[in-house]
Protein backbone atom coordinates (compact mmCIF):
# COMPACT_ATOMS: atom_id res chain seq x y z
CA UNK A 1 0.00 0.00 0.00
CA UNK A 2 1.52 3.63 -1.01
CA UNK A 3 1.98 6.24 1.91
CA UNK A 4 -0.26 9.50 1.28
CA UNK A 5 2.84 11.08 0.36
CA UNK A 6 3.33 8.83 -2.28
CA UNK A 7 0.43 9.43 -3.72
CA UNK A 8 0.80 12.91 -3.52
CA UNK A 9 4.17 12.58 -5.26
CA UNK A 10 2.72 11.16 -8.28
CA UNK A 11 -0.26 12.78 -8.40
CA UNK A 12 2.49 16.07 -9.09
CA UNK A 13 5.03 14.36 -11.11
CA UNK A 14 1.83 13.31 -13.74
CA UNK A 15 0.71 17.29 -13.63
CA UNK A 16 3.86 18.08 -14.27
CA UNK A 17 3.40 17.08 -17.74
CA UNK A 18 0.77 19.64 -18.49
CA UNK A 19 3.44 22.29 -18.78
CA UNK A 20 4.73 22.97 -22.24
CA UNK A 21 7.58 25.28 -23.20
CA UNK A 22 7.00 28.73 -23.29
CA UNK A 23 3.47 28.85 -21.12
CA UNK A 24 2.90 30.36 -17.78
CA UNK A 25 2.26 29.06 -14.86
CA UNK A 26 0.38 29.37 -11.93
CA UNK A 27 2.16 27.83 -9.12
CA UNK A 28 0.03 26.37 -6.14
CA UNK A 29 1.58 25.71 -2.41
CA UNK A 30 1.52 23.31 -0.52
CA UNK A 31 3.04 19.55 0.10
CA UNK A 32 1.23 18.00 -3.15
CA UNK A 33 2.70 21.03 -5.20
CA UNK A 34 6.13 20.80 -3.83
CA UNK A 35 6.58 17.67 -5.72
CA UNK A 36 5.51 19.29 -8.61
CA UNK A 37 7.49 22.19 -8.53
CA UNK A 38 10.50 18.87 -8.07
CA UNK A 39 8.82 17.23 -11.32
CA UNK A 40 8.79 20.64 -13.40
CA UNK A 41 12.90 21.62 -11.80
CA UNK A 42 13.93 18.30 -13.68
CA UNK A 43 12.10 19.30 -16.22
CA UNK A 44 13.66 22.50 -16.86
CA UNK A 45 17.32 20.75 -16.35
CA UNK A 46 17.01 17.72 -18.06
CA UNK A 47 14.88 18.99 -21.28
CA UNK A 48 15.44 22.63 -20.95
CA UNK A 49 11.86 23.53 -20.67
CA UNK A 50 11.00 27.36 -20.37
CA UNK A 51 7.94 28.67 -18.58
CA UNK A 52 7.39 31.61 -16.47
CA UNK A 53 6.08 30.60 -12.91
CA UNK A 54 3.30 32.94 -11.06
CA UNK A 55 3.62 31.79 -7.30
CA UNK A 56 0.62 31.53 -5.03
CA UNK A 57 2.98 31.83 -1.87
CA UNK A 58 5.93 33.51 -0.82
CA UNK A 59 7.46 29.81 -0.03
CA UNK A 60 6.44 28.60 -3.36
CA UNK A 61 8.37 31.76 -5.28
CA UNK A 62 11.39 30.74 -3.22
CA UNK A 63 11.42 27.04 -3.95
CA UNK A 64 10.98 27.77 -7.59
CA UNK A 65 13.97 30.01 -7.87
CA UNK A 66 15.88 27.51 -5.78
CA UNK A 67 14.85 24.97 -9.31
CA UNK A 68 15.66 27.53 -11.23
CA UNK A 69 12.23 28.76 -12.74
CA UNK A 70 11.89 32.04 -13.77
CA UNK A 71 9.12 33.48 -11.12
CA UNK A 72 7.22 36.60 -12.00
CA UNK A 73 4.11 38.30 -9.45
CA UNK A 74 0.82 38.37 -10.86
CA UNK A 75 0.96 41.87 -11.68
CA UNK A 76 3.96 41.67 -14.17
CA UNK A 77 1.91 38.95 -16.67
CA UNK A 78 -0.07 39.41 -18.68
CA UNK A 79 -2.33 36.08 -18.50
CA UNK A 80 -1.22 32.52 -16.95
CA UNK A 81 -2.02 29.40 -19.47
CA UNK A 82 -2.92 27.10 -16.47
CA UNK A 83 -2.60 26.93 -12.68
CA UNK A 84 -1.49 23.31 -11.09
CA UNK A 85 -2.49 23.65 -7.45
CA UNK A 86 -3.12 21.44 -4.29
CA UNK A 87 -6.55 20.94 -2.72
CA UNK A 88 -7.93 19.97 1.11
CA UNK A 89 -11.11 18.55 -0.52
CA UNK A 90 -12.57 17.97 -3.37
CA UNK A 91 -16.40 17.03 -4.69
CA UNK A 92 -17.87 15.54 -7.69
CA UNK A 93 -18.51 18.75 -9.34
CA UNK A 94 -14.94 19.81 -9.08
CA UNK A 95 -15.93 22.44 -6.23
CA UNK A 96 -13.36 22.37 -3.17
CA UNK A 97 -11.87 23.64 -0.31
CA UNK A 98 -8.44 25.38 -0.25
CA UNK A 99 -6.59 27.11 2.29
CA UNK A 100 -4.89 24.23 4.41
CA UNK A 101 -1.72 26.22 4.14
CA UNK A 102 -2.92 29.62 4.77
CA UNK A 103 -2.69 30.68 1.16
CA UNK A 104 -6.00 30.53 0.08
CA UNK A 105 -6.06 34.69 -1.43
CA UNK A 106 -3.03 34.54 -3.46
CA UNK A 107 -4.14 30.72 -4.72
CA UNK A 108 -7.62 32.59 -5.51
CA UNK A 109 -6.24 35.51 -7.33
CA UNK A 110 -3.71 33.56 -9.65
CA UNK A 111 -6.41 30.70 -10.67
CA UNK A 112 -9.43 33.41 -11.48
CA UNK A 113 -6.81 34.49 -13.85
CA UNK A 114 -5.87 31.66 -15.69
CA UNK A 115 -7.07 30.08 -18.65
CA UNK A 116 -7.20 26.83 -16.83
CA UNK A 117 -7.05 25.44 -13.51
CA UNK A 118 -5.87 21.95 -12.56
CA UNK A 119 -5.85 20.65 -8.97
CA UNK A 120 -3.29 17.50 -7.99
CA UNK A 121 -4.19 15.56 -4.44
CA UNK A 122 -4.15 12.39 -3.20
CA UNK A 123 -7.40 10.31 -3.33
CA UNK A 124 -8.57 10.69 0.70
CA UNK A 125 -8.75 14.17 -0.52
CA UNK A 126 -12.01 13.34 -2.93
CA UNK A 127 -15.24 13.64 -1.24
CA UNK A 128 -19.02 13.56 -1.67
CA UNK A 129 -19.41 16.76 0.31
CA UNK A 130 -17.39 19.26 1.35
CA UNK A 131 -17.26 20.46 5.16
CA UNK A 132 -15.36 17.60 7.11
CA UNK A 133 -11.97 19.98 6.42
CA UNK A 134 -11.92 22.76 8.50
CA UNK A 135 -12.94 25.94 6.00
CA UNK A 136 -10.23 28.30 6.14
CA UNK A 137 -11.17 32.08 6.00
CA UNK A 138 -8.67 35.12 5.83
CA UNK A 139 -9.55 37.82 7.39
CA UNK A 140 -8.13 41.11 9.18
CA UNK A 141 -6.34 41.20 12.45
CA UNK A 142 -7.99 44.23 13.01
CA UNK A 143 -11.70 43.54 14.53
CA UNK A 144 -10.81 39.52 14.45
CA UNK A 145 -12.33 38.77 17.58
CA UNK A 146 -15.64 40.03 16.79
CA UNK A 147 -15.64 38.05 13.53
CA UNK A 148 -14.89 35.35 15.54
CA UNK A 149 -18.00 35.83 17.46
CA UNK A 150 -20.02 36.65 14.40
CA UNK A 151 -19.14 33.29 13.61
CA UNK A 152 -19.79 31.39 16.80
CA UNK A 153 -23.23 33.30 16.76
CA UNK A 154 -24.03 32.24 12.76
CA UNK A 155 -23.00 28.15 14.06
CA UNK A 156 -19.89 27.97 12.02
CA UNK A 157 -17.14 26.62 15.33
CA UNK A 158 -14.91 29.17 14.15
CA UNK A 159 -11.37 28.97 15.70
CA UNK A 160 -8.32 31.21 15.42
CA UNK A 161 -5.41 29.13 13.49
CA UNK A 162 -2.27 28.90 15.91
CA UNK A 163 1.31 28.37 15.29
CA UNK A 164 3.69 27.68 18.64
CA UNK A 165 0.13 29.17 20.41
CA UNK A 166 0.18 32.32 17.84
CA UNK A 167 -2.01 33.47 15.45
CA UNK A 168 -0.89 31.94 11.79
CA UNK A 169 0.62 34.68 9.89
CA UNK A 170 -0.36 34.59 6.59
CA UNK A 171 1.80 36.14 3.40
CA UNK A 172 -0.61 39.17 3.90
CA UNK A 173 0.26 39.52 7.41
CA UNK A 174 -3.69 38.28 7.92
CA UNK A 175 -5.13 36.06 10.33
CA UNK A 176 -7.04 32.76 9.62
CA UNK A 177 -10.42 31.41 11.08
CA UNK A 178 -10.82 27.57 10.90
CA UNK A 179 -14.54 27.29 10.21
CA UNK A 180 -15.19 23.56 11.82
CA UNK A 181 -18.52 22.98 9.88
CA UNK A 182 -18.42 19.19 9.21
CA UNK A 183 -20.72 19.45 6.51
CA UNK A 184 -21.39 21.89 3.93
CA UNK A 185 -24.95 21.79 2.32
CA UNK A 186 -24.47 24.72 0.17
CA UNK A 187 -21.05 26.00 -0.43
CA UNK A 188 -22.94 28.33 -3.15
CA UNK A 189 -24.58 30.45 0.02
CA UNK A 190 -22.16 30.08 2.24
CA UNK A 191 -19.27 31.25 0.11
CA UNK A 192 -21.80 34.46 -0.57
CA UNK A 193 -22.30 35.00 2.94
CA UNK A 194 -18.68 34.87 3.85
CA UNK A 195 -17.77 37.22 1.03
CA UNK A 196 -20.38 39.78 2.64
CA UNK A 197 -18.78 39.62 5.82
CA UNK A 198 -16.59 43.00 6.50
CA UNK A 199 -13.09 41.62 7.71
CA UNK A 200 -12.83 38.87 5.37
CA UNK A 201 -10.14 39.16 2.94
CA UNK A 202 -10.96 35.71 1.44
CA UNK A 203 -12.36 32.25 1.93
CA UNK A 204 -11.45 28.80 1.43
CA UNK A 205 -13.97 27.38 -0.86
CA UNK A 206 -13.58 27.42 -4.38
CA UNK A 207 -16.24 27.00 -6.40
CA UNK A 208 -16.54 26.44 -10.33
CA UNK A 209 -13.03 27.57 -10.87
CA UNK A 210 -11.23 24.28 -11.58
CA UNK A 211 -11.24 22.15 -14.77
CA UNK A 212 -8.92 19.23 -14.20
CA UNK A 213 -8.43 17.45 -10.57
CA UNK A 214 -5.56 15.11 -11.22
CA UNK A 215 -5.80 12.03 -8.17
CA UNK A 216 -3.16 9.63 -7.13
CA UNK A 217 -4.68 6.56 -6.25
CA UNK A 218 -3.67 3.06 -5.18
CA UNK A 219 -5.24 2.08 -8.32
CA UNK A 220 -2.98 4.88 -10.22
CA UNK A 221 -3.73 8.30 -10.91
CA UNK A 222 -6.56 9.74 -12.42
CA UNK A 223 -8.02 12.08 -13.87
CA UNK A 224 -11.32 13.96 -12.66
CA UNK A 225 -12.90 16.02 -15.35
C1 LIG B 1 -2.62 25.89 0.64
C2 LIG B 1 -3.55 24.95 -0.04
C3 LIG B 1 -3.00 23.61 -0.38
O1 LIG B 1 -3.04 23.45 -1.76
C4 LIG B 1 -3.84 22.56 0.30
O2 LIG B 1 -3.83 22.83 1.69
C5 LIG B 1 -3.30 21.16 0.04
O3 LIG B 1 -2.07 21.02 0.67
P1 LIG B 1 -1.22 19.68 0.63
O4 LIG B 1 -0.84 19.45 -0.79
O5 LIG B 1 -0.04 19.98 1.50
O6 LIG B 1 -2.07 18.58 1.19
O7 LIG B 1 -4.67 25.24 -0.33
O8 LIG B 1 -3.25 27.06 1.03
Amino acid sequence: MKSQDELKKEAGYRAADLVEDGMTVGLGTGSTVRYLLDALGERIKKDGVHFIGVPTSKRTADYGRELGMEIKSLDDVDQIDITIDGADEVDPDLNGIKGGGGAQTWEKLVATNSKTCAWIVDESKVVDQLGKFPLPVEVLAYGHKQLVKRMADLGYRPEVRLVDGQPFETDEGNIIIDLHLDQIDDPYALADKLSNMTGVVEHGLFLDMTQTVVIGGQDGTKLMN
